[in-house]
């Protein structure tokens, strides 16, 4: 991670959430830069929208791998190819297994047109109604193995009015979708740049702990890397220092 955080954004559809990422990134002091556009359908509309704003986008559809575990694996590979740090599931109609989450921990962030706790999983503008609430609004959480319930890092809420179909609550609550998901990704990539920045004076001040369970596999891989060379190297130096001194005393010896 070298100034800002790689995100990559899966969609299945319009991909309006992704716009509103798209015109965040734009802002210079945005800790964040969108590096590829996953869609499970290769009719999303927001395959077109990546498009014109040019970047890079792909088509891993579930239907062409023999197996939900294959797939995955196509976007696991996908994300290491591409560098990406983050990945921002935005209207991505395809349920992750633990297995994926647990590879990407604190990684993988989604938005949800609901107050949750309240109402996970589909038709949460529906079931408000029904409920007769007087307010709902959207979440944007960190993806864990169950579904719709990790921390919550922004909500904003919108009221309900009288007469509200399902259709003008979620587009009152899109609105704040739009809002939301910038301002969640702003504020966790920048964690996720100060973590880096950490654990680099970690490893450049030698005091390394393997204690490391927040950060990513590749990061851990990297400091096992790093522990290997800075032995290799103090083993080195006591080589020279021993030849050395064996050296002299042959010297002294022999005069
Ligand atoms: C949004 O309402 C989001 O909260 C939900 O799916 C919808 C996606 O909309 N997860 P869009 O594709 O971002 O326009």
């Amino acid at each position: 991670m070298t100034g800002k955080v790689n995100i990559a954004i899966l969609i299945s559809g319009r991909g309006s959430n992704m716009d509103a990422l798209i015109r965040a990134c734009t802002e210079t002091d945005y800790p964040a830069r969108i590096v590829t556009v996953i869609s499970n359908r290769p009719d999303a509309p927001g395959l077109a929208k990546a498009a014109t704003a040019g970047i890079p986008s792909t088509t891993l559809s579930h239907r062409d791998f023999s197996d939900g575990e294959a797939f995955e694996e196509s976007i696991h590979n996908h994300l290491i190819q591409n560098n990406v740090d983050l990945v921002c599931l935005a209207g991505f109609m395809r349920i992750l297994s633990a297995g994926f989450v647990q590879n990407w921990p604190d990684r993988i962030l989604n938005i949800h047109p609901s107050l949750l706790p309240d109402y996970p999983g589909l038709h949460p503008q529906a079931r408000a109604l029904a409920d007769g609430k007087s307010q709902s609004g959207c979440s944007v959480h960190i993806v864990t193995a169950a579904m719709d319930a990790g921390p919550i890092l922004v909500q904003r809420c919108v009221p309900v009015l009288s007469g509200d179909t399902e259709e003008d609550l979620s587009a009152r609550i899109l609105e704040q979708e739009h809002l939301a998901y910038p301002e969640a990704v702003r504020i966790h990539a920048q964690k996720l740049l100060n973590r880096t920045a950490v654990l680099d004076k970690t490893i450049n001040s030698k005091e390394m702990s393997m204690d490391t369970h927040h950060v990513s596999v590749n990061q851990k891989e990297l400091i096992r890397a790093h522990a290997m060379w800075t032995d290799f190297i103090r083993f080195a130096r006591r080589g020279v220092v021993v030849v050395v001194v064996l050296l002299v005393l042959m010297a002294i010896f022999l005069v």
